[in-house]
């Protein structure tokens, strides 16, 4: 761990853990093609030094790097990796509050992730994580990274005077809960953090905290964090025209656990996969139901009969949250025996 800074008393530190992305990239040509860069090229410690002049002093920074990756290589023992990396820090009391920077292309999952197995935590503890990222490397002209990862600091430091602690996202001058984050366009410097009435968004002024409702939310216990090789094996499976079965039962030859389908609208499945799905339920797999719209909720037996075919919907989680949120809840089933996983799925 290196520390940047640590002149005032232990409660008024941050730890920032670095993780890579665009915030960390690097173009070779960043006035011609800011966009074609390498993600996860530049160390915390040397983007925490560029904004080392606008931290008040009262806030002292620590960081340590994690990873430096562009987020679409993610991997499994790399969340738990962070996951216990924030949760001894949340437990320390010497952090006052937790910032990391991340790739914005998986933000989403460990927004979710980071939810679920320390949400609660954070909330009792009154303590702030709050995610971050970019959408233009760092030396691009008008990188938006550094004030960013200003405001997030800001946001990790502020007095919880209007809104508790818990799991966050802050980029483009706005703020929402980590487990609302949705990336829902290529390039818009707010992709990440978009503006819809399923997803409160604040702007970091003094008033915008009364969006955010969903930290009053009284949040669930919190989940394990999986060891780095414990994690189910749910692989996510798109419906569309033309599907083919056969993927199916390639999954389930291989020992998939967990099946999360991307469907069609409110969660509609093309019938030549929904049959092999039908059967892959009947073989034990997990398979849960949600829709590649993008925004939007799947409900219980709409258009589907989730009961009949022993599937669940994922209510309002994306494809890829709705992964994250069943390999915990089958590895929460596995571990507690009393549940099953659908009950656990359901209380997320
Ligand atoms: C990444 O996710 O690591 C690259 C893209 C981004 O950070 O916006």
């Amino acid at each position: 761990m290196s520390q940047i800074q640590n002149h005032l008393e232990s409660s008024s530190h941050i730890l920032v853990l670095g993780m890579g992305g665009t915030i960390a990239g690097l173009a070779s040509n960043p006035d011609s093609k800011p966009l074609q860069y390498d993600a996860g090229q530049v160390e915390i410690s040397t983007l925490l030094a560029q904004i080392q002049s606008a931290i008040p002093g009262e806030i002292g920074l620590v960081s340590e790097q994690l990873a430096n990756i562009n987020s679409c290589n993610m991997s499994e023992p790399l969340l738990t990796l962070l996951g216990r990396a924030v949760k001894d820090a949340l437990d320390n009391s010497r952090f006052k509050g937790i910032v990391i920077t991340h790739g914005t292309d998986t933000i989403e999952e460990t927004g979710l992730f980071l939810q679920l197995v320390c949400g609660r935590f954070a909330q009792n503890l009154g303590k702030r994580v709050v995610l971050t990222g970019a959408m233009l490397p760092a030396n691009a002209s008008n990188a938006d990274g550094l004030k960013n990862l200003l405001d997030a600091i800001h946001w990790a430091a502020s007095p919880l005077d209007n809104s508790p602690g818990g799991i966050y996202a802050v980029m483009g001058g706005r703020v929402c809960m980590a487990m609302d984050l949705a990336k829902r366009h290529t390039t818009a410097l707010n992709a990440p953090i978009q503006s819809s009435p399923s997803s409160p968004v604040g702007l970091i002024n003094p008033s915008w905290l009364s969006g955010v409702k969903a930290a009053e939310i009284a949040w669930h216990e919190d989940l394990s964090i999986p060891d780095g090789d414990a994690w189910p094996w749910v692989e996510i499976l798109t419906s569309h025209g033309g599907a083919k079965g056969e993927l199916v039962d390639a999954l389930v030859a291989q020992g998939v656990e967990g099946i999360v389908i991307a469907g069609t609208g409110q969660g509609s499945v093309n019938q030549v996969l929904a049959e092999r799905l039908v059967w892959a339920a009947q073989m034990g797999v997990a398979v849960v139901r949600s829709s590649r719209t993008g925004a939007g909720a799947v409900f219980s037996e709409i258009p589907e009969p989730d009961t009949a075919w022993n599937w669940l919907s994922a209510r309002d989680l994306s494809p890829p949250k709705a992964r994250i949120a069943l390999q915990l809840a089958l590895l929460e089933a596995n571990s507690r025996k009393t549940e099953d996983w659908q009950s656990i799925f359901a209380t997320i």
